[in-house]
């Protein structure tokens, strides 16, 4: 039985689509019951309507504390059977309350390679601080923002001084493969967690170049772990 998701957005929802992307090719057997986003202007909204997918709105704004509108959350979720939760890019902290209800279930994409630049603005202080490399990052959540031990990252280059948008486009390319990978490893059950670490049971790598450095376009990144056949 295909795991049934929830996926939370804030905005754009380019990492949702590539995830309904690989649903629908049938890469990634999961059941994505709801998308539901704190902002009701958020693009990716239309893209859940699109594929017919449940979404619904909820506004943290029309709640008095985080745990309020996290319970909302948690009851609503609930609602459709979700058993996982995927962030993808859902720009609010979430509380114990929310934890507690998917324990071990929750994962976030960052837009770097944590722990360094944690927070909302993780390409743009990247790029500010002049690094020569950054990425993303998959990740369990727990209590702490940005925190939760991680599943998978990518690198890849970055140029100092070059606008901030340039480096952010490289690093959602990217994005838009480790999320449906991640997730499709929760998925399958695949995923084990002991204190930070998370191992990945039966790692198959079978990446396309077969190594854990893939061609995206015009740069080379590192991946670890690998990509699988498919992503
Ligand atoms: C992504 O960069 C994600 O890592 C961050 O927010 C952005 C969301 O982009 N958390 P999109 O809405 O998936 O296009």
């Amino acid at each position: 039985m295909s795991l049934p998701i929830a996926v939370l957005i804030s905005g754009g929802g380019s990492n949702l689509q590539a995830l309904i992307d690989k649903v629908e090719d049938g890469t990634l057997d999961v059941d994505i019951r709801m998308v539901l986003s704190n902002r009701a202007s958020a693009h990716g909204l239309e893209r859940a309507k699109k594929h017919s997918i449940p979404t619904c709105t909820l506004s943290h704004k029309d709640f008095s504390s985080r745990e309020e509108f996290d319970g909302e959350m948690v009851r609503v979720l609930k609602e459709t059977g979700v058993e996982a939760i995927v962030l993808a890019g859902f720009m609010r902290i979430i509380t114990p309350v929310f934890l507690g209800a998917f324990p071990g279930k929750i994962i976030n994409i960052h837009p770097a390679l944590l722990p360094s630049f944690a927070g909302a603005g993780g390409q743009a202080d990247a790029a500010e601080y002049g690094v020569q490399i950054s990425g993303c990052t998959v990740h369990f959540v727990d209590e702490k923002m940005d925190h939760g031990a991680i599943i998978i990252q990518a690198a890849v280059p970055a140029t100092p001084g070059e606008e901030v948008q340039e480096l952010a486009k490289r690093i959602l390319q990217v994005e838009h493969r480790i999320l449906p990978q991640a997730t499709k490893w929760l998925a399958e059950g695949r995923l084990s967690v002991e204190g930070r670490f998370v191992k990945l049971a039966a790692a198959k790598v079978v990446s396309s170049s077969g190594s854990r450095f893939e061609a995206n376009n015009d740069f080379i990144c590192l991946i670890n772990p690998p990509l699988e056949e498919g992503f």
